[in-house]
């Protein structure tokens, strides 16, 4: 294999923010040059990206020097029947599409691939060329005749003239990404450079699957894992031709480029449904797995924390006087709880805030504030362009983060990977615990070198984390009547979830899973706010349910939510109480107990969750919704 991509890792200077600023649709994109029939290849890797968008879907492929392209809006499904119903010709290099449409109707003329007006061109795109305008008119005074209403189709008319003058489709993708102002990952075949894709990145993901005699471009090595566990991450500005024979990769200048090699430690069976009738059912049931990866070579044989790849060094995790989280939707709740368990175990203040709103509002940031964004993607703009921010400002940033390569921990100072497996379905459930798996280690991490924590309090406290893995199992072989309890409620149009500490986030990942999935009014409220205003919202036979703290140690906690169970009782209310096994106190107020077992109370979010999850599947399931893939939803947030 004549690779002319060099190995090296250099660390990325932060990146303009303003480029972020523009907007990024997500979608997802395909490519493949080798000796299989790419149509399959192509829409194999597109199943595995539909979480990306569902909005339309397209194909090109390469066959007998002529480009064949079909496209349809609405799910791949669609794309499928007209494939079946007008098949393309067969050829060994094609490209693909799925979208989530921001800009243009999800109809058919926007869908992707865009042609050029000879036919012979066809570009897939995610990102938004904010230029485009000015680039239409251009072409259109020179005789182009453009039939959608995207930004997109500039590139193939662009591309198919840059094309006939520099003879080379890499260089004509170079020539035409200098002119581009926004944010793009652009994969393009032309039917006279037969056996070539050529690909360009800049702010959106794109990755290379290395194979023998094949190679491919994925927004995400989910699409190609079938076929290679082998990955090359592109970095920033970069242009990417991939042949059979190898993959040259060059910046936009036409200098070769730095890029990172990488091999992929998941492989196509954990990318599919087992058996499962939904991603998310499967999901859930691999949390016990997913806790125990993340821990796995973390700690050492004394039961210390050996966290090597958290590269900041000690002295400067020493020096560090605030902590800030930053994340969004689901991570944010995983960092709400880690804020607790970070105060409580190093004593170092510690923020969490929503990374949209984090930039906006000046946040004081210095060398000594460190940064923890959280992202199972690590795609979501929004904490990207919030740890841009914080590092313009001189602080470090660790990120917590799902998969290997993505953006957020390639721009990070420092990464701690969780171990979840790749997570398909858009609601967020192995992702979440192992993330919150992480922030404890980073909390204890900080304990152990800051010297806040004894060593054997260290030791007992991973012991109790090392034994949550075999306690979330147990929860999950209890799940039956919390499945049935959501069938009885599918008819229900509110449904409100109390918690005290870090009970409360738990209670808004609980509302957070019911409204992404069974669409209904949900709301989570930290219990003691109730007396201020939510309380007016009980009527009778609203189910409330209520994350009960452990009686054991805080047991002011536990004797202050008890009294808010008979409050909202005494209201009406139908109680849904979660709470460990041997709690009787609450048992008489309890229309529904949901027992879990009893952790030490920073790490019942570990297992209180796990119900919440079941509940919000089973509710959606039984109101027929598409459990892996809720409306209007996307799983990777490149927008702002
Ligand atoms: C989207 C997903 C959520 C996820 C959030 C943050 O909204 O639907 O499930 O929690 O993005 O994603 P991240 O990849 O940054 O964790």
């Amino acid at each position: 294999m004549s690779q002319r991509h060099r190995a090296s890792w250099a660390r990325v200077p932060v990146p303009d923010c303003s480029a972020g600023r523009k907007l990024t649709p997500m979608c997802g994109i395909v490519g493949y040059v080798g000796g299989q029939n790419a149509l399959d290849v192509v829409i194999a890797g597109l199943k595995r990206l539909e979480y990306r968008g569902y909005d339309s879907a397209g194909v090109a492929v390469l066959a007998d020097g002529s480009l064949a392209a079909a496209k349809k809006a609405g799910k791949l499904a669609n794309l499928e029947k007209e494939l079946a119903d007008r098949p393309l010709p067969t050829g060994t290099t094609g490209i693909g599409h799925t979208r989530w449409a921001t800009h243009g109707a999800p109809n058919d003329a926007n869908a992707h691939p865009h042609l050029d007006n000879a036919g012979r061109v066809a570009v897939v795109h995610n990102g938004i060329i904010e230029n485009f305008a000015e680039l239409r008119s251009e072409l259109t005074d020179r005789g182009h005749e453009l039939l959608s209403e995207t930004d997109t189709e500039v590139v193939s008319h662009l591309l198919a003239e840059a094309y006939s003058s520099a003879g080379d489709l890499a260089e004509a993708m170079r020539q035409v990404c200098r002119r581009l102002e926004g944010a793009f990952t652009l994969v393009a075949v032309d039917a006279d450079a037969p056996d070539v894709v050529v690909g360009a990145r800049r702010n959106s993901p794109l990755v290379v699957g290395v194979g023998d005699g094949e190679n491919f471009l994925a927004s995400d090595v989910a699409a190609f894992i079938a076929h290679t566990r082998d990955a090359i991450e592109l970095g920033q500005d970069q242009v990417v031709e991939l042949r059979r024979e190898g993959v040259t990769v060059t910046g936009f200048d036409g200098e070769l480029g730095d890029v990172r090699e990488y091999h992929i430690d998941w492989d196509a069976s954990a990318a599919e449904k087992a058996g499962y009738d939904y991603f998310m059912l499967k999901e859930i049931a691999e949390q016990p797995k997913a806790v125990a990866d993340t821990l796995l070579g973390r700690i050492d044989a004394n039961g210390r924390l050996v966290l090597d790849e958290v590269r900041i060094p000690a002295y400067v995790l020493r020096e560090i006087d605030k902590i800030v989280i930053v994340a969004c939707g689901t991570a944010f709740h995983a960092g709400m709880i880690a804020k607790y368990a970070i105060e409580h175990w190093t004593r170092v203040p510690c923020e969490i805030e929503l990374a949209s709103e984090f930039r906006y509002r000046d946040p004081i940031l210095d060398p000594r504030t460190l940064v923890i964004a959280i992202s199972q993607s690590g795609e979501t703009m929004d904490t990207l362009m919030a740890l841009r921010h914080a590092r313009e400002q001189g602080s470090r940033v660790l990120a917590i983060c799902n998969t290997n390569g993505s953006t957020i921990p390639r721009e990070s100072d420092a990464v701690l990977y969780t171990h979840a497996g790749p997570e398909v379905a858009v609601a967020s459930t192995k992702a979440f615990l192992t993330q919150l798996v992480a922030c404890y280690l980073v909390a204890l991490y900080l304990g152990q070198v800051r010297g806040t924590k004894w060593g054997d309090e260290i030791v007992s406290l991973v012991r109790e984390l090392s034994d949550i893995a075999k306690q979330v199992e147990q929860v999950l072989g209890t799940m039956e009547p919390v499945r049935e309890l959501a069938r009885s409620l599918k008819d229900k149009n509110t449904v409100l979830f109390l918690g005290r500490h870090v009970g409360y986030p738990v209670a808004l990942e609980g509302a957070l899973k019911l409204k992404e999935l069974a669409y209904m009014h949900a709301e989570g409220f930290a219990a003691g706010e109730l007396k201020h205003g939510p309380i007016a919202l009980i009527e009778d036979d609203l189910p409330v349910v209520v994350v009960v703290p452990s009686p054991r140690g805080r047991s002011v906690l536990h004797d202050k939510i008890v009294s808010n169970i008979q409050e909202i009782r005494a209201r009406g209310a139908r109680t849904i109480v979660i709470a460990e096994e041997g709690d009787e106190a609450v048992a008489p107020y309890a229309d529904h107990l949901i027992r879990i077992p009893a952790t030490p109370t920073l790490l019942q979010p570990l297992v209180a969750t796990v119900p919440l999850q079941v509940f919000a599947c089973e509710l959606a399931t039984a109101r027929g919704n598409e459990v892996d893939q809720p409306r209007n939803l996307a799983k990777s947030v490149t927008v702002e």
